[in-house]
This record gives structure tokens, sequence and C-alpha cells, in this order.
């Protein structure tokens, strides 16, 4: 049995924040947010409006685009790091209610912005197995939650969103995902963390950006690169690169220093800022909706974030 990749959901929240914002209320400049990151806008959740509020209205579009009832899906796994609840109940649970499924396993996993690929390696391993068949993956982030609003060399960086996915069972192995690796290593761990429940601080991100950047386009490259030799893939055999939104630069110095041609790379962070977990199905949703992602279509999505983590991934697109 192969895992393919069988559709794919968004749910952008309404309310646009321009740099404009920040301007107001702290030192720094459009010019600088723009020319550092790349990022015009991203956007916020309602106060109203949860990370499993997001999840839930991403998935429903997944699972219609699959031509599948609720009832059909046996596992829910969401990646998130700004779950609704701290420890408890996990955000897929509330997903699952949201979505009226019951007595399926449901569960979230932590690997921040590289969250979307380890759920999808996880999917994978479960379908493969012949334990599931049909599993809804989920990055979901209401970042605005966790971060610091007056820490200008981060809080510009994030917004709020979600994207949905389901793999699904197959037998037919043209429609199978090529192959996924994820990695991480702890030692990196001060480079992004939330002090949380280890501290009197705050719950607040906190993120050594200048290091992080240099470390994410060293193994990003490194990662795509090894993943492409292992499958005796060239660019050619790629139709949309769609790495992780997390800076401008980041994306372009990967894509540069793996030769992808501008039409293969895939932007969104312009508009939605990052939006760690969700960035990647995000960014495919849009690619679906706008015509250019098409049913067989090869993706090469690559990820980096708090951990460290970090993951590739060859998947060709099996929806309709
Ligand atoms: O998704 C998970 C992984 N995350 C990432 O990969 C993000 C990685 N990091 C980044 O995207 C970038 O490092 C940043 C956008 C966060 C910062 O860009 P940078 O080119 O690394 O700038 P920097 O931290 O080296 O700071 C350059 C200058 C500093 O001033 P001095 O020391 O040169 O005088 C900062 O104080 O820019 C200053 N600065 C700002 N100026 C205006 C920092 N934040 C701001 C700001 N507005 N908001």
């Amino acid at each position: 049995m192969y895992a393919s990749f069988r559709s794919i959901g968004a749910y952008i929240p309404e309310e646009i924040r321009s740099n404009e914002w920040f301007v107001n209320r702290m030192d720094t400049t459009d010019e600088w947010i723009t020319k550092r990151t790349g990022i015009n806008e991203r956007r916020i959740a309602s106060t109203d409006e949860n990370t499993s509020d997001l999840g839930a209205k991403a998935s429903k579009i997944a699972i219609e685009r699959a031509g599948l009832e609720n009832s059909e899906i046996d596992l829910i796994i969401c990646a998130t790091i700004s779950p609704d609840y701290l420890c408890m109940p996990s955000t897929a649970c509330l997903i699952a209610d949201k979505l009226g499924i019951k007595n399926i396993m449901a569960f979230d996993i932590s690997a921040a912005c590289t969250g979307f690929i380890y759920a999808l390696q996880i999917a994978q391993a479960f379908i493969q197995s012949g334990i599931k068949k049909n599993v809804l993956i989920i990055g979901a982030e209401k970042l605005s939650s966790i971060i610091d609003y007056t820490d200008r060399t981060t809080c510009m960086l994030f917004g709020d969103g979600a994207g949905a996915a389901v793999i699904s069972a197959t037998d037919n192995k043209d429609e199978a995902i090529t192959d996924i690796q994820c990695s991480a290593d702890g030692s990196f761990k001060d480079l992004l963390l939330t002090p949380g429940v280890q501290s009197e601080e705050a719950s607040f991100m906190q993120m050594k950006g200048n290091e992080t950047f240099k470390i994410a386009v060293r193994t990003l490259t490194n990662d795509v690169k090894k993943l492409m030799e292992k499958n005796k893939f060239e660019n050619k055999d790629v139709d949309l690169f769609i790495p992780h939104q997390a800076n401008y630069r980041i994306i372009k110095a990967v894509g540069d220093a793996l030769k992808f041609e501008d039409e293969q790379k895939v932007l969104t962070v312009d508009k939605y800022g990052n939006t760690s977990s969700a960035s990647i199905p995000m960014a495919i949703n849009d690619c679906y909706e706008n015509g250019k992602l098409k049913s067989g279509d090869m993706m090469l999505l690559d990820a980096f974030g708090g951990g460290l983590t970090w993951g590739s991934a060859l998947v060709k697109f099996a929806g309709k």
C-alpha cells in the first residue's frame, strides 16, 4: 500500500495586519521589514477564533476536496506550536470534535515550522503499514497568541492561519508520495524557544534571528540536495518548489543555491508572513486555488524551525 497526497485546504483569517501597524507602534520602518523579510502583510485571527477553529475550517475544505465524508477519516494529526490549551486536550481532539468525528486516534505533534512535513511522514508510515486509510494532517497556528508585540526583532515576522491535507492509501504506485526526510538537532534549542512552564517569563516566542537565518540557509540547501540525489531527481522533474515561508531572503538564497527557476519557486511570505506549521499547506492551497498546482504535479517541500527541526519531501499531487 502507498500513501498519496489527495487534497489540500486552507483557512486564511480575515484581518490583514500591514507593516504600517508595526511602524505606528515601534521603532521600525516599512522599508526595513520589506527589505529584510519580504513581508508586506500578515493575517491575524479574531479574538474568538482559536487554533482549532482555524484548523477545523481548513480541514472541512480538504476533506470535501478529497471527496470523502468526515466519517471516513481514521486518523487526525495536528502540527502546532500555538495550541488552544497548554498540555491538553490536544488541538487535534478539538478539531475532531468540531468536525463531528469520534472514536478515532487524534493527536498533536510539536516540530515547529517543520510540523507539516513531520505530520506527512507520520501519515505515510501509518498508511504504508496498513493501519490507517485516510489521514487528515493539519498545520494550524494562532501565533499572534505567543508573540511579544514589544519585541521588534521578531513580532513583525509572524501571522496566523491553517492548512490541511488528506493523505490516503492507494495501490497505484504512480500516485504515491516519492520520499520524505525529517531531522532534528536539540543542541540548537536556544535559537528559537518559548520559555513557558520552565520560567517565570510569559510564554512568548524568543528567536536569535540572524543565527537561525544562517543555519537555515545552509541546512535546507544540503537537505534538499541530499533528497534530490537520493531519488535521482533533477530540477526539471520538480513542478513547484514550495518552501516554508519564513523570510524571502532565505527562500531566495536556498532557491538560488539549488538553481530553481523563478517560475518553480512559490512565495506567499509577502502576504501571510511566517505561519510556522501552516505555511507550507497554505502555500500549496494558494497554488491549487490559483490553478498553478494540477493533478500529477511534483511538489518539492522544505522546512526549518525551532528544535531545531528540518525536513524536505518530494510529493506528487494526487488530487483533482
Ligand atoms: O521559521 C523558523 C525559522 N525562522 C527563521 O528562519 C527566521 C530567521 N531570521 C530572519 O528572518 C532574520 O534574521 C530577521 C528578519 C529576523 C532579521 O534580519 P537580519 O538581517 O538577520 O538582521 P539582524 O538581526 O542582523 O539585525 C540587523 C539590524 C540590527 O541593528 P544593528 O545592530 O545593525 O544596529 C537590529 O537591531 O537591524 C536592527 N533591527 C531592526 N531595525 C528596524 C532588528 N529588528 C528591526 C526592526 N526594524 N524591526
